[in-house]
């Protein structure tokens, strides 16, 4: 393979990865930054092996998570973390795609199940009450439940029903914690 296909190839393969996705070619070889705001995300293990397909010989992380270190672990591949940026979690489809309320309405009772206080917030009287509607109570929800759990290994995904963000969803005096809170 051609050095410059191969960085195509490497270029595909980040972008799969990572929206946060930056190539470089310096004098210590391939660096890749490495993140995990997107969908379909290939397994860290996976990652990892295309990581090392392409000869990637650094590393940079931008959401440090066990299993990716696991993973990165042993290789040899130099790794720095980053502070990354703030991530939520929001009910997907900010893009007017139509979502099934009443899968929508049943993921939000199982997440506001999980902890406790997890929904206090939605709650009548609550500062994220209003609006007061199932779009905006699964977006609370789906955020309160993964910020609470995505360090045990919970996820950002309810059936596909949830997607991360960068954009911060508070409003008002309604607060959503970030993955950096
Ligand atoms: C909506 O979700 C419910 C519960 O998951 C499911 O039973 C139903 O088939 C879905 N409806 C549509 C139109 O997808």
């Amino acid at each position: 393979m051609s050095s410059s296909s191969l960085a195509a190839t490497l270029l595909l393969v980040v972008a799969a990865i990572s929206c946060h996705c930056h190539v470089a070619r310096g004098r210590g070889g391939l660096g890749v930054n490495y993140g995990t705001v997107a969908d379909d995300l290939p397994s860290a293990a996976r990652s990892v092996e295309l990581l090392r397909a392409a000869g990637a010989g650094s590393v940079k992380i931008y959401d440090a998570n066990a299993d990716i270190l696991r993973a990165l672990a042993g290789t040899g591949m130099p790794v720095s973390v980053m502070d990354g940026a703030p991530v939520w979690c929001v009910l997907a489809g900010g893009g007017g795609k139509a979502v099934n309320e009443t899968a929508v309405a049943a993921a939000v009772e199982y997440a506001c199940r999980q902890g406790s206080g997890t929904c206090a917030a939605i709650q009548a009287g609550g500062e994220c009450n209003q609006p007061d509607s199932l779009d905006a109570h699964a977006s609370y929800a789906f955020n309160a439940y993964w910020q609470q759990f995505r360090k045990a290994g919970g996820t950002c995904y309810f059936d596909g029903l949830a997607e991360k963000t960068t954009k911060d969803p508070s409003h008002g005096t309604c607060r959503f914690i970030s993955s950096l809170d």
